[in-house]
């Protein structure tokens, strides 16, 4: 048996565009009008409905007896045209944080989780001239709204991921296949992070924690006694997972990446120095799902020459992401080590309709973080990705992610037995 603090956070995440519908200026909402971008024609127009239902959201969290949750503000809403701050919208998102503190559950709060104002996009989004100013200063109108309510901040959700699926593969706005972009995606983020991170601490400073929710993935050689295998696997981890939370844990990135960003032509980050990202973080978040086990393979220059795959007969979720509970326990030791700074679990969660496997997955999960705590990791809470049901992306609303279901045809929401699984072990702190 594990024990968990009492101060340690039991929470859910969700994010704006996923869950609440109802928002027509932002780029996802073009993106997913256009034939064959999001499987099923899927659409995020009405989601779950979250914008009008939230009250309700709340009281299934409340229904939990959860502490905590993470949510997004959509910037497109906040800032439907260039300048123009839409009150309503932050009078809205202040009902809601303050509702969740009233019901006892701690907010964290998304700046930017993976969307943007269709205007910022047509300018050229991420990579558009004084992107970083535009998130810093969204960030400013944010704190000042909201920062009396709320303590902990991200600025940016799973950069990585952001310029790898936008920018490299193409599968979500602006549907770009260009490396160099994705390169220069990666330090336009990095140089608005920090921005955004000066910003809001400007702002409250101590009052506010400040962090990136990075999407971390475990990178194994498939044949461990194969150099190849290995150099193939420490690639990938170099590139993909670690280059941003480098930057900032170390002001460095990995060597190649780094150097495209010393070009500033190239890199269009206009006197930006990754060595000015580091320790802009006052805890570290990770976003954890799965791992990739490598294989080097000289046919696949556009993916690092890696082969990634699920072994053979290992469990998987819904979308065939491997379930490798032991990662999230490597992962919390190493980035606490290396970030010095408290770290949250501020993703982590399965597509699992039949809810097969949830439970499961989530005893697994907390048990390997329970153990890394009594090791002394200092690791301070835990949000379970996701509270309901929703729209993920690309893949529209075929992945059931909730710990409650969603009917999408009326609306209501159902708790999964998993759910229950959860609020036991929130409320024994134990599992
Ligand atoms: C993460 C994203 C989140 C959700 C989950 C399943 O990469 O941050 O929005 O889509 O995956």
């Amino acid at each position: 048996m594990v024990r968990f603090p009492s101060s340690f956070l039991f929470g859910t995440a969700t994010s704006a565009t996923q869950i609440e519908g109802g928002c027509a200026t932002s780029d996802w909402f073009e993106f997913a009008r256009q034939p064959g971008r999001v499987k099923g024609g899927d659409r995020p127009d009405v989601a779950c409905d979250a914008w009008q239902r939230w009250e309700g959201d709340v009281a299934l969290q409340r229904s939990l007896g959860l502490g905590a949750h993470r949510m997004s503000i959509e910037w497109a809403r906040v800032e439907p045209r260039p300048g123009e701050i839409h009150r309503a919208s932050l009078d809205r998102y202040r009902e809601m944080v303050g509702a969740l503190r009233d019901a006892g559950i701690e907010p964290m709060i998304t700046l930017h989780h993976f969307t943007l104002p269709a205007w910022l996009a047509e300018r050229g989004g991420v990579l558009a001239d004084g992107f970083a100013e535009r998130l810093a200063e969204f960030a400013r109108v944010a704190v000042a709204a909201l920062g009396d309510l709320c303590g902990r901040w991200v600025t940016i959700n799973e950069p990585n991921v952001l310029a790898a699926q936008a920018y490299l593969l193409g599968e979500w706005p602006p549907g770009a296949k260009n490396a160099l972009a994705a390169v220069r995606a990666h330090h336009r983020l990095l140089e608005a992070h920090v921005a955004a991170y000066r910003a809001i601490k400007d702002a409250r400073g101590d009052a506010a924690q400040v962090g990136v929710a990075h999407h971390l993935r475990v990178a194994q050689p498939d044949r461990p006694d194969s150099l190849l295998d290995r150099a193939a696997a420490r690639t990938f981890a170099r590139v993909f997972n670690e280059a941003f939370a480098t930057a900032i844990c170390e002001g460095r990135m990995y060597g190649p990446l780094e150097a495209v960003g010393k070009v500033g032509a190239l890199a269009g980050a206009r006197g930006f120095r990754v060595a000015e990202a580091r320790g802009t973080q006052d805890f570290f978040g990770i976003n954890y799902y799965s791992r990739d086990v490598v294989r080097f393979a000289a046919d696949r220059p556009g993916e690092l020459f890696c082969w990634r795959r699920v072994p053979a007969g290992a469990p998987v979720s819904d979308l065939g992401w491997e379930i490798y509970p032991a990662g999230l326990g490597l992962l919390v030791r190493s980035w606490a080590r290396r970030s010095g700074v408290p770290v949250y679990v501020t993703e982590n969660g399965i597509a699992d309709a039949a809810d097969g496997k949830r439970a499961a997955f989530l005893v697994d999960h907390l048990t390997e973080l329970g153990r890394a705590l009594a090791e002394g990791v200092d690791v301070r809470g835990y949000f379970h990705w996701s509270l309901t049901d929703n729209f993920e992306w690309a893949e529209g609303y075929a992945p059931r992610f909730g710990l409650f279901e969603v009917d999408y045809a009326t609306q209501e929401r159902r708790a999964r037995e998993s759910a229950h699984v959860y609020a036991g072990i929130a409320r024994a702190r134990a599992v």
